[in-house]
């Protein structure tokens, strides 16, 4: 099920320390991470606000990293060029968001990034299906958007399942709660990408922790 290469493993960092964020995403690198994952919201489409566009740009220039944005934006259409511009190689918007979808979806495309539509925890599955070719990734958050460390919601596995059988070429993603069981629980239903802010940039050790998820989720998928 999974893409070529295994399992993609990005540290979200939201959960890094903010203080010293080329410091982090450059030990993110080091630690075998496969990309960055950056959390940006309005302050309207979920009741926080976290970083700003620069920090896409400032990432830019001190890794290779494939950085991927998650935009908690209620008009993502107004900030994609933006994301784009700035350096971002996949862009993703939610589909509760106001814009129209398949017209966001194609201001990204044009812009030349990879795009990919987020669905809150009870937002069905077939929301996203009629827009799947324009998209390269969906992405099933598995807790309420706009804060890290909240607990996995477990219900969200079926939607993964749902979605992998529609998109079988697709990446299937997964964001929020995870930790070595729950990303071993999600790759099991056809995830091969997993966003992890807590646990990864909190442990001791991120190279082991990458190192140990990887193994978790090859025994998942085998
Ligand atoms: C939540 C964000 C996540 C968050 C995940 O709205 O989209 O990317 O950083 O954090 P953890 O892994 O701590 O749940
Ligand atoms: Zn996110």
């Amino acid at each position: 099920m999974q893409q070529e290469g295994g399992i993609k493993i990005y540290p979200s960092v939201l959960a890094a320390d903010m203080g010293r964020l080329k410091e982090m995403a450059q030990a993110a690198a080091a630690a075998g991470a496969d990309g960055l994952h950056l959390d940006i919201m309005d302050g309207y489409f979920v009741n926080n606000i976290s970083m700003g566009f620069d920090l896409i740009s400032d990432l830019r220039s001190v890794t290779n990293l494939p950085i991927s944005v998650h935009l908690m934006v209620m008009w993502p259409e107004w900030y994609i060029p933006r994301c784009a511009e700035k350096g971002a190689d996949t862009i993703l918007f939610h589909v509760e968001a106001r814009s129209e979808i398949e017209t966001a979806l194609r201001v990204a495309r044009r812009m030349g990034s990879r795009v990919g539509l987020v669905l809150n925890p009870e937002t069905p599955a077939e929301s996203a299906v009629p827009h799947l070719g324009l998209c390269d990734e969906i992405l099933c958050m598995s807790v309420h958007p706009g804060f890290g460390g909240q607990v996995f919601i477990e219900s969200v596995l079926y939607k993964i399942r749902l979605i992998r059988k529609e998109f079988p070429q697709g990446i299937v993603s997964v964001d929020g709660g995870l930790d070595a069981d729950t990303s071993a629980k999600a790759v099991e239903c056809g995830a091969d990408l997993l966003y992890l802010g807590t646990y990864l940039f909190k442990a001791q050790n991120m190279a082991a922790t990458i190192a140990n998820l990887r193994k978790q989720c090859r025994r998942a998928d085998a």
